[in-house]
């Protein structure tokens, strides 16, 4: 399996990144990280440690280390959505263990005791490296890109040697959901995004543009429910997991429902964690992409060189194809264009199957 670093603002859609992490085959998952955004860092951190212990054996949640990282953006205030997440950044979820749980208190200690950098280099480190992707550490992130900017600068050579790729969910090719063009994981720390999409390693964007698509239906919450008319749960739900899970979800569909008249939400995180397991189920482009930091109305907008007007930085280049060829100059990120909306929601429901055993 693919070794997987995922760094989140959990958050209703990164709980379900940290679900897929957990459960597909495809991947292992070495290390979690937190970061501010859609709740504070208090919030996210405490979501964290609750959704590991809550979707995990217990053994499986010792053993995964969790990391506390920044608390804010690298030059400005912090912004936290709890217009969509609520308060806590989990607004509504039933079920879930909380702060009062002893596994919980354990890795929340842990987590804030950490250093998201060092913890970050750690687990690059310990890959072989090499050509391939297997050799090298994957590094997802589905929230504000502080933590991974952070990485980057420090261990520009590890980023280089150890890392395959940084897949992230932000950005829009046009339409954004913050303001006008922009997307809110960018939005919340445009210079890091910047120093992220030039970093020296290939970058993977999943814009709102792919992400608009997956939506969780009402089949889909059907099926995750496997309703049955004796159950305890007030949803109908088999198991106490698919009632957390459809609490979740069904909170997320009501806030995308209020603020921007979204029929069915869309569920953004996962799919860079779906990307990594099954990329053929992608379609995408490489382009130059720029990350505005001083619009006076486009602060956070990527700006996505459709044209290609500087696709010749790249040709010049000895090998284009190559690993090093990803960076400043040139095509500097794959976007994702298309997703197969069917068959991510069917890894969806193999992973509830899955946790559903543990
Ligand atoms: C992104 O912002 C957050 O609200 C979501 O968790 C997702 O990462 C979508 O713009
Ligand atoms: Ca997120």
């Amino acid at each position: 399996p693919l070794h997987v670093w995922l760094d989140a603002d959990p958050g209703h859609d990164d709980a379900i990144a940290i679900l897929l992490a957990l459960h597909l085959p495809e991947i292992k998952l070495v290390g979690l990280s937190t970061v501010h955004g859609n709740g504070s860092l208090e919030h996210t951190t405490l979501n964290a440690a609750r959704l590991v212990c809550s979707f995990a054996s217990p053994e499986r949640a010792a053993a995964l280390p969790i990391v506390q990282g920044a608390a804010q953006p690298l030059l400005r205030p912090a912004k936290h959505d709890t217009e969509i997440h609520g308060d806590d950044g989990l607004g509504g979820v039933e079920g879930l263990l909380d702060g009062t749980d002893e596994h919980v208190k354990r890795k929340l200690l842990e987590a804030k005791a950490g250093n998201v950098v060092l913890a970050m280099a750690e687990a690059a480190r310990a890959m072989p490296g090499g050509e391939g992707d297997e050799g090298r550490l994957a590094i997802v992130a589905t929230g504000t890109l502080t933590n991974a900017a952070l990485f980057c600068a420090t261990f520009p050579e590890l980023v280089r040697d150890k890392v395959s790729q940084i897949v992230l969910m932000g950005g829009a090719e046009g339409r954004g959901n913050r303001s006008p063009t922009g997307e809110f994981n960018i939005i919340c720390d445009p210079e890091a995004a910047a120093m992220v999409f030039d970093a020296e390693v290939k970058v993977v964007m999943v814009p709102l543009n792919i992400t608009h698509t997956n939506l969780f239906t009402s089949d889909d919450n059907q099926r995750l429910l496997q309703a049955v008319s004796s159950s305890a749960f007030s949803t109908g739900a088999k198991t106490p997991l698919r009632h957390t899970l459809s609490t979740l979800l069904n909170f997320f569909a009501a806030t995308y429902l209020k603020v921007f008249g979204f029929e069915a939400p869309p569920v953004h995180d996962p799919l860079c964690i779906a990307y990594l397991s099954h990329p053929h189920l992608f379609k995408g482009t490489r382009f130059r992409v720029d990350v505005e930091t001083i619009g006076r109305h486009t602060s956070g907008t990527t700006s996505v060189d459709l044209w290609g007007y500087r696709d010749a930085e790249l040709t010049a280049m000895e090998d284009p194809e190559s690993r090093a060829s990803w960076g400043r100059l040139g095509k500097n990120v794959w976007v994702a264009e298309e997703v197969d909306v069917p068959a991510f929601w069917a890894l969806f429901q193999e992973c509830v199957d899955r946790a559903d055993e543990v």
